[in-house]
């Protein structure tokens, strides 16, 4: 089994906040994520693969062809957009770096498995220091 991860990158504004909880209660868990006017972030999505190498190609799998899954199913969605407010599959939930990673698999899961190899792990950098990885 062979493992290959494609990098790729958009910008989005959001806001980190529970409805249910005070303002204060906001700023005190999501810091200046909660700021009520928006902010963005450059984000990196790594799309990790698994499986045989074609003998054929040398290749798990054609790198072009897995940007072009992840530009149909999740780039044009959520770059230059609000990640609260324009994203259908981000809907209802808080866009944490876990949550965009749980979201970004059911979106990408299906599309790979046609291609005849599996998704290993969805990985969201949000900044130079913090990343969410979902495995699944
Ligand atoms: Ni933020």
């Amino acid at each position: 089994m062979l493992y290959v991860t494609r990098r790729e990158t958009f910008n989005s504004a959001h806001r980190l906040f529970n409805l249910d909880w005070t303002d204060d209660k906001n700023l005190e868990v999501y810091g200046p994520c909660s700021n009520k006017n928006w902010h963005g972030h450059n984000y990196n999505l790594f799309v990790t693969v698994k499986g045989e190498m074609n003998p054929d190609t040398g290749f798990v799998v054609n790198m072009k062809l897995l940007s072009r899954i992840i530009h149909e199913n999740v780039i044009v969605h959520v770059d230059h957009k609000n990640l609260n407010l324009d994203v259908d599959f981000l809907k209802g939930v808080i866009p944490t770096s876990e949550n965009m990673c749980v979201a970004i698999w059911k979106m990408l899961e299906a599309p790979i498995n046609i291609l005849g190899i599996q998704l290993h792990s969805v990985k969201i950098q949000e900044t130079e220091k913090n990343y969410a990885e979902y495995l699944g």
